[in-house]
């Protein structure tokens, strides 16, 4: 898998899945643009990448500026070139019924999961349309093919994230765009550890919840991370409008 050439921006890159991905296409040769809202992650994972070789810049971004999204992409494609976008800056939330969360959750985790990933493909698809060529990833979740319970604007959220990105294959494909959304299951991350500690008896969920996982574990960011690389590389040059389910087979059955 060969990203060498190639401008990979990424949101959320300060921490877990972003910052893994980050460092994966930096393995491959790519150019990486982190951004994060959290600057001094965002320069960690720039610091790691540039200790073994690579080549990545932080620039500060809240994916709910589309003002700011718009400026960094134009930078981004005049200093470096753009050919791929990875949308994975995304929140969780406490586990609560429809009814039980409140507003402010809800506004907040659209606002973040829903429109920062719009934010970032009104941004790009000019510029990648405009050259004829360019893939998009969207970091989904098992979220968006199943419904989980307490997890309702999750879900909501990371559905609309899947069908979006098949709208988005369907209009930049004759553009030479590709577009398309990994499904990560239960990944080992911050966000992870805060779903466990939300609950009474954390280590029991966690136990009960890996045996229901077929490989008996859950996953590790760099396990996502390798799926975002083959998605945002020529090697799935003919995959667009999928959405790669990665969950070490939770939803085989
Ligand atoms: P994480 O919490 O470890 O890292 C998320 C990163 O996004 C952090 O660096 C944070 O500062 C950044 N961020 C948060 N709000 C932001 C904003 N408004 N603008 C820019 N950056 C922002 O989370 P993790 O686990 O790495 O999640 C990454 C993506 O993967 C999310 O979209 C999440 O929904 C998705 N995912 C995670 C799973 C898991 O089990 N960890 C499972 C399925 C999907």
């Amino acid at each position: 898998m060969q990203l060498e050439g190639k401008t990979v921006f990424i949101t959320g890159a300060g921490a877990g899945i972003g910052r893994a991905s980050a460092e994966r296409c930096a393995a491959e040769d790519a150019r990486v643009v982190v951004t994060d809202v959290d600057s001094d992650g965002g320069a960690e994972t720039v610091e790691r990448i540039e200790d073994v070789g690579g080549e990545a810049t932080f620039y500060e971004l809240d994916v709910r500026d589309a003002d700011a999204f718009d400026r960094l992409v134009e930078t981004t494609a005049e200093e470096f070139g753009l050919d791929v976008l990875v949308n994975n800056a995304g929140i969780g939330h406490p586990p609560a019924v429809v009814e039980e969360t409140d507003r402010d959750t809800f506004e907040r985790v659209l606002d973040i999961n829903l429109r920062g990933v719009w934010n970032g493909c009104h941004a790009a698809l000019p510029v990648l349309k405009g050259q004829g060529s360019g893939a998009i990833v969207n970091v989904g979740s098992l979220a968006s093919i199943l419904g989980l319970p307490k997890q309702s604007v999750y879900s909501l959220t990371k559905g609309a994230v899947l069908n979006f990105t098949r709208a988005v294959a369907a209009e930049a494909g004759p553009h030479g765009v590709r577009a398309n959304a990994v499904c990560p299951g239960f990944i080992d991350t911050e966000l992870g550890r805060q779903y466990f500690e939300s609950q009474d008896d954390p280590e029991t969920v966690r136990e009960r919840m890996t045996a229901q996982y077929p490989l008996r574990r859950l996953g590790d960011p760099d396990e996502i991370a390798a799926c975002i690389a083959f998605l945002a590389s020529d090697d799935s040059s003919y995959v667009t409008g999928h959405g790669l389910v990665a969950d070490g087979g939770y939803s085989a059955w």
